[in-house]
């Protein structure tokens, strides 16, 4: 499938609408936050979430809804141990992200150190949280986490400044230097009205987002400290040496705001 876009481009630069050097300002916070606060890994499961585009154009590595789908009894119960307490050892239900089960970091690292599953943002910290990924268009009741306030002061501050009416989530998305971001969509574009409202601030320029043309193979490389993107395009983040992250806020976007940028 071609891009969908946002009102006929492929994505917004959002840049001229921000204050560029305050969102440069942040990276020392941002780093310094991250050595002081929990962290998880997220994605490693696209593929059996099917969230990923038929011509499978990432390395097959391996994934871990399918890995714990074929785990042996004894496996499982190694599995079921690292949990939180609160399950058994359970076959026929989703694991993790999306799923009924959350899994613990112990779960994740277990799966990455035994059965060799690929994470590939093995940092991952919830500013405004949300329950499943559907949820951060919800902005009902949402607020920053204590530790938030206390370890990203100057990013709390920033994200109140934006054009939203409201916030459902703020998230730091990390990938570790050689790490690659595995295409995916965030939803199917013929479930979408219009494209769902968010901010991405890069503090540094080395996270390369990309855009993926699933007709034409193409990848449009997006190169902006401040962008929206239809999410439910296909997109993934390319393989680095080192470290980056990005900051991703959503929300709804003030009216006035979504005029300035002609969107729909
Ligand atoms: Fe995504």
């Amino acid at each position: 499938m071609a891009l969908v876009g946002i009102g006929g481009r492929p994505w917004i630069d959002l840049a001229p609408f921000v204050d560029v050097g305050a969102i440069a300002s942040l990276h020392d916070e941002i780093c310094l936050g991250l050595v002081r606060v929990p962290h998880r890994y997220t994605g490693g499961s696209h593929r059996s979430l099917q969230i990923v585009p038929a011509s499978e154009p990432d390395p097959p590595l391996p994934d871990y809804g399918e890995v714990i789908a074929g785990l042996s009894d004894p496996q499982l119960a190694i599995l079921a141990s690292l949990g939180d307490g609160r399950h058994g050892p359970e076959r026929g239900v989703r694991y993790g992200e999306e799923g009924d089960i959350p899994l613990t970091m112990e779960q994740m690292r277990w799966l990455q150190y035994r059965h060799q599953v690929y994470f590939p943002w093995k940092v991952y910290v919830e500013l405004v949280p949300s329950t499943d990924w559907a949820d951060k268009a919800n902005t009902h009741n949402k607020r920053f986490t204590r530790e938030a306030q206390l370890y990203f002061p100057r990013t709390v501050q920033l994200v109140r400044t934006l054009p939203l009416c409201a916030v459902g989530s703020v998230k730091i998305l990390g990938l570790h230097g050689g790490d690659h971001g595995t295409i995916h969509r965030d939803g199917d574009p013929r479930d979408q009205d219009a494209p769902d409202t968010f901010f991405t601030l890069c503090p540094t320029p080395d996270k390369r987002l990309f855009l993926w043309d699933e007709d034409t193979g193409e990848r449009t490389v997006i190169t902006s400290p401040a962008y929206w993107f239809n999410d439910h395009d296909w997109h993934g983040v390319l393989a680095d040496p080192g470290f980056r992250y990005s900051i991703r806020i959503d929300g709804a976007f003030e009216p006035s705001f979504l005029e300035k940028l002609g969107a729909p």
